[in-house]
């Protein structure tokens, strides 16, 4: 397993594109599940998504243990909402992709994901809470939405532009 660096803003370029399908997971999806896996666990963070560390597949990694809990790694490959629940839940989020900035956002409070797990075997799941939250968090990356896309587009320029004037200055 590798660490490898996490893209962030401003480079838009790279996050805003859309990631493609795997065929199958096959070891080389494994070994980069892994990496994303450590890359994650280092940050720390509790989701990633391959193209935030720049490789455009749908693949995404959870783990919603706390500290001092037992790691609870969680594995996804094309995952895909097929049902939302009508019910919206309100969560402070934040993006390894974007440091430092946190910020409500809206959501269905339910959803139910299709994917492929790290076997390549054809899963559902139910997801309510941080689960369902995040969830929807990383299946957005693979379709080059970001959290603050759901923030007013006030406080969205804003931070953007906060990110460009660092890259400026040299601090990214
Ligand atoms: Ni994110």
């Amino acid at each position: 397993m590798t660490t490898r660096p996490i893209i962030t803003l401003p480079d838009e370029k790279t996050l805003r594109q859309v990631s493609r399908p795997v065929a199958a997971v096959d070891a080389a999806t494994r070994g980069l599940f892994d990496d994303m896996l450590e890359t994650m666990y280092d940050a720390p963070g509790i989701g990633l998504a391959a193209i935030q560390i720049g490789m455009p597949q749908r693949l995404v990694v959870l783990d919603l243990a706390k500290e001092g809990e037992d790691k609870t790694p969680m594995f996804f490959a094309n995952p895909e909402i097929v049902w939302s629940s009508p019910e919206i839940s309100d969560y402070e989020e934040g993006c390894l992709s974007i440091p430092e900035f946190f910020e409500m956002v809206q959501r269905p409070k339910e959803v139910k994901v299709h994917y492929r797990d790290r076997n390549n075997e054809p899963r559902e799941l139910h997801a309510t809470g941080l689960l369902a939250t995040c969830l929807q968090h990383e299946i957005d990356h693979l379709n080059g939405v970001l959290f603050i896309d759901h923030i007013s587009k006030l406080k969205r320029d804003r931070v953007i532009k906060k990110f460009q004037k660092a890259q400026k200055l040299g601090k990214l």
